[in-house]
């Protein structure tokens, strides 16, 4: 079997390394990939954005099954294309992609069908978007409406900066995404990403894993795409899965439907765990990155079968295996990210660290006169497994001193709420 893989970050590594180890594979192509993806696939010039190549491609090369890693295509209908096309996809389509694409979208979705989620006001007008944060106070969320790159939320803590964040949105800062402005009620709890497997009708559950948004260690300094996650994530038992298929996803999958837009693919849920029990943060129409790495290395089932039974919607039949183990990954970034990362620097000794069941998934490397180097803000995933949290964060972070990189920084903490429990228990 034929696959192409659509993206270059570390999730696209992540699932090209599981995917490369299926059986069922013959060839395995990634456009337009990365240095490390090379070593799983071959890489293709081709951009996410053009969808009439990535069909064209995909035709001439007999590919039986494209895997859609980013939502951007999604969103813009790269789904729909393939499928038109007859190729068999792994990812929805755009309509169904609005779950992510508008925040606005799904907000009405939860107010339908009654999932549980921050009471929020949607606004195309500077004035009574500022009108509602002044009754409603701080602190309070301030949400752009579309895709934003991860960057279009203020959680804010004061009135001040939430009347700024408006103005933000409506100034253009987040170009056509902030033309319209969620405003939520601030939701307090732990936070976890949970993710199915879904085929239209059927959503498999398919583990929880735990980010690290912000960039410094203590959850400390600004918002980024994620710092390091681990999986499973300890406050999902059981029971909060339960409650959040029968109250979230449940409800989600039957409303898609409704809508004429079924939902397949991965749902990820950003959800909120509190004492009353989940609320949905929001909703990607893919996998987490880097909550990817961590699934993938916990993962004991052929990824390709899941997915190809996604594409097909027979997931109705099928059941997912994880290993008894935690899974641990450290972001190394550039310097200066999230703000503007300093590209070039030489990175060393990446083989020495992926040794020892120690998986590097590269994210944004690129490869100049014969060195690795950094090609954009979060670099590379450093993944590790262990019989506990605790295990798995030391052989990742003893990987990571392995990894001679003075133009990087990683923080020191990922894993820390689940070691302390792990601690509180022992
Ligand atoms: P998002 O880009 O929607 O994932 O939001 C980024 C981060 O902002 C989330 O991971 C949460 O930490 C935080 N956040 C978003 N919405 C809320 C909310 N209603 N209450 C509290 N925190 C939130
Ligand atoms: N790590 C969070 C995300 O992928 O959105």
């Amino acid at each position: 079997m034929n696959v192409l893989i659509i993206g270059s970050g570390g999730r696209e590594h992540a699932l090209a390394w599981k995917i490369a180890a299926s059986p069922l594979l013959t060839k395995l192509y990634a456009a337009p990939g990365n240095p490390g993806i090379a070593g799983e696939a071959e890489l293709v010039p081709i951009s996410p954005d053009d969808h009439g190549a990535i069909v064209d491609f995909s035709r001439e090369r007999s590919i039986d099954l494209v895997v859609v890693g980013p939502e951007a295509p999604l969103v813009a209908g790269l789904g729909d294309r393939l499928r038109d096309a007859g190729i068999r996809v792994f990812g929805g389509s755009a309509a169904a992609a609005r779950l992510e694409g508008s925040k606005g979208f799904t907000k009405d979705l939860c107010a339908r069908y009654g999932i549980p989620t921050a009471a929020y006001g949607r606004f195309s007008d500077v004035a009574a978007a500022k009108a509602y944060v002044r009754e409603k106070g701080a602190p309070i969320v301030v949400k752009a409406d579309g895709l934003a790159a991860g960057k279009g939320v203020t959680v804010a803590m004061s009135l001040e900066e939430a009347l700024s964040a408006v103005d933000a949105c409506f100034d253009g800062s987040f170009g056509a995404a902030g033309a319209e402005v969620v405003v939520e009620e601030f939701l307090e709890g732990e936070e976890a990403s949970f993710f199915c497997l879904c085929d239209g009708a059927t959503a498999l559950p398919f583990g929880s894993a735990q980010d690290h948004k912000r960039v410094g260690d203590g959850d400390t300094g600004p918002n980024t795409g994620g710092m390091g996650a681990y999986s499973p994530a300890p406050v999902m038992t059981p029971e909060m899965v339960e409650r959040t298929m029968k109250e979230i996803v449940g409800p989600t999958m039957r409303g898609m439907a409704d809508l004429g837009c079924p939902f397949s693919g991965v749902l990820f849920a950003g959800l909120m765990i509190s004492e009353a029990g989940p609320k949905l943060i929001e909703y990607n129409v893919r996998f987490g990155d880097p909550e990817c790495q961590v699934l993938m290395m916990r993962l004991k089932d052929d990824i390709l079968v899941l997915m190809l039974a996604a594409a097909d919607g027979q997931l109705a039949h099928m059941s997912v295996r994880w290993r008894d183990e935690a899974a641990l990954t450290v972001v190394l970034a550039a310097r200066g990210y999230p703000g503007t990362p300093e590209k070039g620097s030489v990175i060393r000794g990446v083989d020495a660290a992926a040794s020892g069941g120690v998986e590097v998934f590269h994210a944004g490397t690129a490869l100049k006169d014969g060195n690795l180097v950094a090609a954009g803000g979060r670099v590379l995933n450093v993944t590790a497994t262990g019989r506990t949290v605790a295990e798995a964060q030391a052989k990742a972070y003893a990987a990571v001193d392995r990894i001679d990189w003075p133009g990087g920084f990683c923080r020191r903490d990922i894993g820390w709420r689940a070691v302390e429990r792990e601690k509180a228990g022992a």
